[in-house]
Formats: C-alpha cells, sequence, structure tokens
C-alpha cells in the first residue's frame, strides 16, 4: 500500500509545455467594434487577431491550448477555432466570469488544464514576429519575460534596472515617467507555482488583477529570468496599434 502511495504522488512529467491564450477583457478601447466581436477575433491586415498569438504557440512548439475568455461574444471563439485541428493545435475554452478581473485573474481558469505542469501564456492582442521554441523547449522553472525596445513604453509594464543595468529590481506597470525603454510584451513562461500566486494578488488601481504583480513576485524571489526580443512586437488593443500592426504585417506578410 505504502508502495501504491509512493507511486502515486511521483511527479509527472511534462515534456511538452502547454499554451494559455488570455482573450478576456471589453475591449473598451476599441469600441464600436467590440460591440459586435470580441476584439481578440477582429482582423489584424488578414487574419482573426487571435490567430496570431495562437501560430505563435505553435511555431514555439505548444500543441495544447486553452482559451480563456470573457462571455462576450464567447461562442465566436468556438465558432471558429473549433477543435483547432484545422491550424494544427488542440483547443479547449475557459470562460472568465468577470469581464473586467484583468489578465492574471483569467490566468486562474488554467489551473486544472495546467495539470501540475509549466505553461506558456501569451495575450491574445499580441503579435510576435518570432517564435519562443528555445526558450520553451528549456524551461524549467521560475519565470521568464520578454522585453522589447521602445521609445516611449509608458503603456506597457516597465523594468526598472539596478545602476549595473544587469538586475531587473521591479517592474512597474503603466508608469508615467518610464525608468528604462523596455516595454514587457505579453510572453511569458511560468512554472505551476504562478497559480499559488494569482491567488495572492489584490486588485491594482484600475480594479485588475495585474500579471506585472505576478512577475513581481517571481522577481522578489529571484526566479525571474528574462530577455529582450529583437523581431516585431506589436500590441493591437488600441485603434492606433491594431492599424500599425495590420500596415507592417501587410509589408512583411507574416
Ligand atoms: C498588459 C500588461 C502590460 C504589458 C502589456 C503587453 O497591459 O499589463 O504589463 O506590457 O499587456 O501587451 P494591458 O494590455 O492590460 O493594458
Amino acid at each position: 500500500m505504502a508502495h501504491t502511495q509512493r507511486k502515486l504522488n511521483k511527479p509527472k512529467l511534462h515534456n511538452r509545455m502547454k499554451g494559455v491564450i488570455l482573450a478576456g477583457g471589453l475591449g473598451t478601447r476599441l469600441h464600436p467594434l467590440t460591440k459586435i466581436t470580441n476584439k481578440h477575433l477582429l482582423p489584424v491586415y488578414n487574419k482573426p487577431m487571435i490567430l496570431y498569438p495562437l501560430e505563435t504557440l505553435k511555431r514555439s512548439g505548444v500543441e495544447e491550448v486553452m482559451i480563456v475568455c470573457g462571455r462576450e461574444h464567447a461562442g465566436h471563439f468556438m465558432q471558429f477555432l473549433g477543435s483547432g485541428r484545422e491550424f494544427g493545435v488542440k483547443c479547449s475554452y475557459a470562460l472568465q466570469d468577470k469581464n473586467n478581473g484583468g489578465i492574471a485573474d483569467a490566468l486562474r481558469y488554467a489551473e486544472d488544464f495546467s495539470d501540475g505542469g509549466p505553461v506558456a501564456v501569451i495575450l491574445g492582442d499580441n503579435i510576435f514576429g518570432q517564435d519562443f521554441k528555445k526558450e520553451v523547449s528549456s524551461f524549467k522553472q521560475g519565470a521568464r519575460v520578454f522585453f522589447k525596445e521602445m521609445q516611449d513604453p509608458t503603456r506597457f509594464g516597465v523594468p526598472v534596472f539596478d545602476k549595473g543595468k544587469k538586475q531587473i529590481l521591479l517592474i512597474e506597470e503603466k508608469p508615467k515617467a518610464p525608468k528604462s525603454n523596455l516595454a514587457q510584451t505579453g510572453f511569458y513562461l511560468y512554472d505551476n507555482e504562478v497559480f499559488s500566486i494569482v491567488k495572492t494578488l489584490k486588485p491594482s488601481a484600475r480594479g485588475e488583477l495585474e500579471i506585472t504583480d505576478v512577475n513581481n513576485n517571481y522577481l522578489k524571489r529571484k526566479k525571474l529570468t528574462f530577455s529582450v526580443i529583437k523581431g516585431l512586437w506589436s500590441d493591437a488593443g488600441t485603434f492606433e496599434s491594431l492599424l500599425n500592426v495590420s500596415n507592417e504585417i501587410a509589408k512583411r506578410s507574416i
């Protein structure tokens, strides 16, 4: 009996990372378009927005994907993506009860899906010109975040570095006076501890559970690593960024 017990408690082996696309929120910055369908299904050049993060995950070696979305127009996601087979992935879905709970709140819904393993998390409105295959296959524990150099990163999470510019001291969410020119992108790798962390978060000034607070938790425990990416990156959550990224993709045809 004792022997069987030990066998049952053995940690599971996870050689394939699972992916989570966070596609919640009301998309108010894109009204009235988002009164018709969900923000993540609006066109970015020639494809619905959600296909970009889905393809980024797939190109990174992640083929089992959960889409966490708000209730508004939730059926549109299933209608479009179905089982995922057409896109070479396996899709499942979770509905976020509170549509303004924030990114970290949406992540909570993927706990059972994660099955005790690490997860690659991508925001449904983030468009990358590169994949993360190397980082996904070598990821072991803690958290990894990806920054991109920007002229004005005030709309994003921005890291504050120590004097030697090597160690991050803190990530500030949407700072009025950014202390570096790096923006936190919407792609993250987390070990399974992330699901305990999100349960401890308190809503920020904008009333949401912030992904930046999750990352600062890892940072405080010296478990956060980072890379600076060079390729194309944009979110598509405002009229300006939606138009700019569509034009950029039309030029490059990624
Ligand atoms: C969120 C994160 C922010 C990150 C950005 C990337 O912002 O809170 O740290 O830089 O995504 O797209 P939001 O889109 O919720 O304003």
